[in-house]
């Protein structure tokens, strides 16, 4: 079967999300950032910290090609995967792309506590979400195949809509 892979921001819940599905769906599951930080024996924080964004750029432009060799597995990508339009073309190469779309204050709400992620590391979290939420809006819709506002859903309402719009999608030769 092929790919499933889930973009959006961060805290949309790409992770939860895409571990129930896979375990549901009997496929692997697949973390890009937990592929990275295998790879680079580091945490993605350490990563940005002691290199800067355009290596940890690089460093997921490599997992994702190489990811996306494989099929039956749900991938969860990290929320920048769209900014490289390379990315896009290898996980679509053999996969549906799932956009989980969310709301500025749940991510606000949800990504609070967080401290693994640096380009939340700031002062004034709220502005900067809003910020890249903007630039990044269009780059998810246009990479998706499928999207579904996961702000009101539980980790399992999410899961069940992935498989009925997949399902949907095939069903019209999608
Ligand atoms: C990033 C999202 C993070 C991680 C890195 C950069 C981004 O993944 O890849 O911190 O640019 O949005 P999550 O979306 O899983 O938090």
């Amino acid at each position: 079967m092929r790919n499933i892979v889930l973009i959006g921001f961060m805290g949309s819940g790409k992770s939860s999300v895409g571990r129930v599905l896979a375990e549901l769906l009997n496929m692997t599951f697949v973390d890009t950032d937990a592929v990275i930080e295998a790879n680079a024996g580091c945490s993605i924080s350490e990563i940005f910290h002691e290199q800067n964004e355009r290596f940890f750029r690089k460093l997921e432009r490599d997992a994702v090609k190489r990811i996306s060799n494989n099929s039956d597995q749900v991938i969860a990508c990290g929320g920048g995967v769209i900014l490289d339009p390379e990315n896009t073309r290898n996980l679509r190469r053999n996969g549906i792309i799932i956009y989980l779309e969310t709301d500025p204050e749940v991510i606000v709400e949800r990504t609070k506590d967080t401290a693994e992620r640096p380009l939340l590391d700031i002062a004034d979290k709220e502005l900067e979400i809003q910020k890249l939420m903007r630039k990044r809006q269009a780059k998810y819709q246009d990479a998706a195949d499928i999207s579904i506002n996961t702000s009101d859903l539980s980790v399992n309402e999410v899961v069940n809509e992935v498989v009925k719009r997949i399902e949907g999608d095939a069903n019209e030769g999608g």
